[in-house]
């Protein structure tokens, strides 16, 4: 841990939290910038994958070891890259579920895989303060729909979203992986859809393209990451076949 970090704790920004529960800081953690899956829309293009320093894995326990001495009531969101791939990922998430006092709410970013791992995150109880928001990219070779309703038939204390994002290509795909998802037993109620949220940027020179021009792709509008925590998501409508 960076000595200066381990002396003076982290720096948090309050934000209302979206399930309307009272927290004292919200922590939004990287905990990787890198991913299994490669979507051309991602918003994190600009890092993922790209090679850049990883925090070792037993630092990453030091760090929540740090921020949980250091706060109560957290609000706390874990994001990447894709979490699940650091090797003590479940490690990590078992010592924040033993301080499970100190959240008010923990947010999981994923693309759910790794079904080992992520069983064995759903077998801890997280007295409902667990959500994962699960990102279903449905053009990635790695996304393995079965293995998502595997885990999420079995009873379980974790809270969860089960996320599309749609663009304009990848409609009737989305589509068809919800009434799958729908046909083996995942409510409807738990699935969201997004559009992705490059469409509403001004400027559409500055939307990063398709992943086979990422050289070229341009810088993303200031206010691009605020967006992250303003969607919403929106009720699908079928596409004609
Ligand atoms: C960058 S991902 C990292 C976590 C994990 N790899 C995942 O995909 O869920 C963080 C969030 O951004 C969302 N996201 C990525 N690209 C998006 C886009 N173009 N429009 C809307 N949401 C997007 C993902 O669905 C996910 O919820
Ligand atoms: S799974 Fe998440 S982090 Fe990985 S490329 Fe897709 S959107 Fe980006």
């Amino acid at each position: 841990m960076d000595s200066e970090i381990a002396s003076k704790g982290l720096l948090g920004d309050y934000r209302r939290q979206r399930r309307d529960r009272k927290s004292d800081i919200f922590i939004r953690w990287k905990i990787t910038e890198t991913c299994n899956y490669t979507c051309s829309y991602c918003t994190a293009w600009k890092t993922v994958n790209k090679k850049l320093p990883e925090m070792p894995i037993d630092r990453l326990l030091q760090a929540a070891e740090i921020f949980t001495n250091q706060f109560d009531n957290i609000s706390l969101r874990i994001t990447g890259g894709e979490p699940a791939i650091k090797r003590n990922y479940v490690e990590l998430m078992t010592f924040l579920h033993s301080r499970l006092d100190k959240f008010v709410e923990i947010e999981l970013r994923t693309n759910f895989s790794f079904p080992e791992k992520q069983r064995a995150v759903f077998s801890l109880d997280w007295q409902g303060k667990l959500l994962y928001h699960i990102g279903c990219h449905v053009y990635d070779k790695n996304f393995r729909p079965w293995d998502f309703v595997e885990t999420l038939s079995q009873p379980t204390s974790v809270d969860y979203d089960v996320k599309f994002v749609s663009t304009s290509a990848n409609q009737k795909y989305v589509d068809a992986f919800i009434d799958y998802f729908i046909e083996n037993g995942i409510n409807e109620k738990y699935i969201v859809v997004v559009r992705d949220i490059r469409d509403s940027a001004e400027d559409a020179s500055k939307i990063p393209p398709a992943i086979q021009t990422m050289a070229s792709r341009g810088e993303l509008p200031d206010d691009f990451f605020k967006n992250d925590f303003q969607q919403e998501s929106f009720k699908r409508e079928k596409v004609a076949a």
